[in-house]
C-alpha cells in the first residue's frame, strides 16, 4: 500500500534515505577509501579502457551523471541514449565496457543497445533481480532501491547514482591503477547522503516554490556537469506528471538560443553544485533575470552569493560536489510532485505513460 501517503510517488521520494542506505551499506569503506562490490573485487576491470553507458529516460540521466563521475576520475566514459546506440553502434573496440542502466531491466531500447554491443563486455546496473537485462549482460550490479510502483522514477534514480558512484571508484582503481585522490572524502559523503536526503524531504521549501509558480507558461532547468543531468531529470519529472512544458539545458546553452523563450512567466531552476562552474552559472542566471525570468537556485544553503542573486533558494545540505546533484534532484522531484498535485494530475499513472517500456 501507500503507507499513509497520498501517492506512491511521495512514498517513494520519502523512501530514498532507506533505499540509498541499502545501495551503499556494506559496499563503501570510507576510512580505507575503498569499495567492496560483491562479485566485482579489485582487478575485475583491469584491461578496460573506456566505458559506454546506455540507458533511456531517467536511467539515461543517471548515465550522464555517471559519465561526469567517471571522466573526473580519469576513466574515459560516454553516455548514449540506448536507442541511438542500437541504431548506430560505435565500432567494437577491445577494452570497451558497456554499462546498461535500467530500473526495470526490461526496457526494449536498452536491451537492443546491449544486443548491438554483443562483441563487448556488458554489465547491467538494475533494480530488478532476474530481469531480462540481467540475462542479456555478462554481469549485473543491483541498485537495491526496492520495488518502485510510481510511473515516475524517483528512488531508483538516487540509488542508481549511488551505485554508479561505487562502480566509478572500482573502475578508477582498476583502469587508472590507483584510487581517486579524494576517495575517502567521497565515500564518506556517500555514506552521509541518506541523512541529508532526509533533511531535504523534511524541509518544505519545494512545496512553497511549486505554489509560487502555479500559473507559469513553461519551466526551465539548467546546470553543468552532473547538474546538467539533474536539470534534464528535473524537467522530465516535471513534464511527466504536471503535463506542463518543461525543458532542461546546460547553463551555457541558454545564450545560444533557448534564452529567446525566457519571460517573466518562465521560471528557471538553476542547479549549483559548489564547483568552479557555479561562477559561470551565476552569470547565466543574471542573463535570465535581465530578461525578467524568475530564478530558483537549487544550492547548498551556505552559498551566500547565490542566494542574493536569485528569487528563491531550494537549499541542500553541504556535501561532496559530486553528490550535490542527488540532493538537488530530490528538491526537484518534490517541486514536480507538488506542482502536479496542485493541478490535480494522476501522479502515479500519468496519461500516455507506462512504468516499463517493453516495446
Ligand atoms: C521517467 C521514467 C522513464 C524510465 C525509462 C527507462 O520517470 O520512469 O523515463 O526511466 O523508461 O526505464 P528503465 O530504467 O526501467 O529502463
Amino acid at each position: 500500500g501507500k503507507g499513509g501517503y497520498d501517492h506512491y510517488m511521495l512514498k517513494e521520494i520519502n523512501e530514498q534515505p532507506t533505499a540509498l542506505g541499502r545501495s551503499v551499506r556494506g559496499r563503501a569503506d570510507p576510512e580505507a577509501g575503498t569499495v567492496d562490490l560483491d562479485g566485482f573485487p579489485p582487478g575485475t576491470f583491469e584491461g578496460i579502457e573506456r566505458v559506454h553507458l546506455v540507458a533511456m529516460g531517467t536511467s539515461y540521466h543517471a548515465a550522464m551523471y555517471a559519465e561526469s563521475l567517471l571522466a573526473s576520475r580519469g576513466v574515459p566514459a560516454r553516455a548514449f541514449m540506448a536507442s541511438e546506440y542500437a541504431t548506430a553502434p560505435p565500432p567494437a573496440e577491445d577494452g570497451t565496457l558497456v554499462v546498461a542502466i535500467s530500473q526495470s531491466g526490461e526496457t526494449a531500447d536498452t536491451i537492443a543497445a546491449v544486443r548491438a554491443a554483443s562483441a563487448e563486455r556488458t554489465l547491467v546496473v538494475t533494480n530488478v533481480v532476474g530481469s531480462s537485462l540481467t540475462r542479456e549482460c555478462d554481469d549485473a550490479l543491483l541498485v537495491r532501491a526496492g520495488p518502485e510502483i510510481g510511473v515516475a522514477a524517483t528512488k531508483s534514480f538516487s540509488s542508481q547514482v549511488a551505485t554508479l558512484s561505487l562502480l566509478a571508484e572500482r573502475l578508477r582503481r582498476d583502469v587508472v591503477g590507483s584510487p581517486s585522490p579524494d576517495a575517502a572524502a567521497f565515500l564518506s559523503a556517500l555514506t552521509a547522503l541518506p541523512d541529508q536526503v532526509q533533511q531535504v524531504v523534511e524541509s518544505g521549501a519545494a512545496e512553497r516554490v511549486a505554489d509560487s509558480f502555479a500559473d507559469s507558461e513553461a519551466y526551465f532547468f539548467i546546470g553543468r556537469g552532473p547538474g546538467h543531468a539533474v536539470a534534464l531529470e528535473g524537467a522530465l519529472k516535471f513534464k511527466e506528471i504536471t503535463y506542463e512544458h518543461a525543458e532542461g539545458f546546460t547553463a551555457a546553452e541558454l545564450k545560444h538560443g533557448p534564452l529567446a523563450l525566457v519571460t517573466e512567466d518562465t521560471p528557471v531552476f538553476a542547479v549549483f553544485d559548489g564547483r568552479d562552474g557555479d561562477t559561470e552559472t551565476l552569470g547565466n542566471v543574471q542573463e535570465i533575470r535581465a530578461r525578467g525570468g524568475p530564478v530558483v537556485a537549487v544550492a547548498s544553503g551556505d552559498a551566500p552569493d547565490v542566494a542574493d542573486a536569485v528569487d528563491h533558494v531550494l537549499p541542500v545540505p553541504a556535501t561532496h560536489p559530486d553528490l550535490v546533484g542527488v540532493l538537488a534532484n530530490v528538491q526537484l522531484q518534490l517541486v514536480a510532485y507538488h506542482a502536479a498535485k496542485r493541478r490535480g494530475r494522476s501522479i502515479d499513472k500519468p496519461r500516455n505513460l507506462a512504468k516499463s517500456v517493453t516495446v
